[in-house]
């Protein structure tokens, strides 16, 4: 069965037509990544899944179930962790108050194993959230979306606007929640790593799936990822080295 099962989305907002038809799905207990030029329809597919922005056409499924015109908080319900993009943290609350704002869905996640899993917010816990650096934001937002013990995580650019040390921290951070047996759809504009860590990858342009099959393959084909996913030689030479 997989996590989340996307069929033929279309998707608009006012008269755009932005998703024509995408397909894709996310393997249970695997990490797979949604690349893509800026404006290639990402974040809209996330929206779709979390009914946000409704679809006009098309199905969504998670764990088995027909989820697509399920109120957003169902869903959510249902184990479906979202992480938007932007870190919407609440800057005035603590670490420690905006861990415990999400409403608590039973499972292995505690505040306590989240610390494990972010010493830093441990140290910070009492700092409010605007002061806390780009990549501690980051972390608090994964860390209350895990809080709600999700069995799949959609994480919309995690590393975007981060310093390249904080990157990689980020990303081992996703391949051990996935280690851990969450499903995980990583949506990236950091091509390079993302193919590292996924076992899958999709690529989305102009609305539609250009790229699906296995990440090491196309990670292989640097050619290619230029081409799809726009990845230019600089930023593909100049990403940190493991
Ligand atoms: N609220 C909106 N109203 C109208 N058009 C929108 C809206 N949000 C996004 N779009 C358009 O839909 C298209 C897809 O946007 P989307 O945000 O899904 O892309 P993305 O792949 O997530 O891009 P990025 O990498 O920049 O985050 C773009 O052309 C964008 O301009
Ligand atoms: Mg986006």
């Amino acid at each position: 069965m997989s996590a989340i099962e996307i069929e033929g989305l279309h998707t608009y907002y006012g008269k755009s037509h932005i998703l024509h038809g995408v397909s894709l799905s996310v393997a249970e207990g695997k990490l797979t990544t949604l690349l893509g030029r800026n404006g290639a329809g990402k974040t809209t597919t996330m929206r779709s899944v979390m009914n946000l922005t409704p679809p006009r056409e098309g199905h969504v499924r998670v764990f088995g179930q027909e989820t697509t015109r399920w109120p957003t908080f169902r869903i959510a319900a249902h184990g479906v962790g979202y992480v938007p993009e932007g870190r919407r943290i609440f800057p005035n609350l603590s670490v420690e108050e905006n861990l415990k704002v999400p409403l608590e869905r039973p499972g292995p996640w505690t505040i306590q194993r989240v610390y494990e899993l972010f010493p830093r917010l441990e140290e910070r816990k009492m700092n409010r959230g605007r002061q806390l650096s780009g990549g501690e934001q980051e972390m608090l937002s994964i860390a209350r979306a895990l809080l709600l013990n999700p069995r799949v995580l959609i994480l919309d650019e995690p590393s975007q606007g981060l310093a390249p040390l904080i990157v990689r921290e980020v990303f081992r951070i996703v391949s051990q929640m996935r280690d851990e047996g969450i499903s995980i759809l990583l949506v990236e504009q950091n091509v390079r790593m993302s193919l590292e860590v996924a076992d899958h990858a999709y690529v989305l342009d102009d609305g539609a799936i250009v790229y699906d099959g296995p990440a090491a393959e196309l990670a292989a084909d640097e050619e290619r990822i230029q081409s799809l996913a726009g990845a230019t030689a600089e930023e593909w030479e100049e990403a940190p080295q493991q």
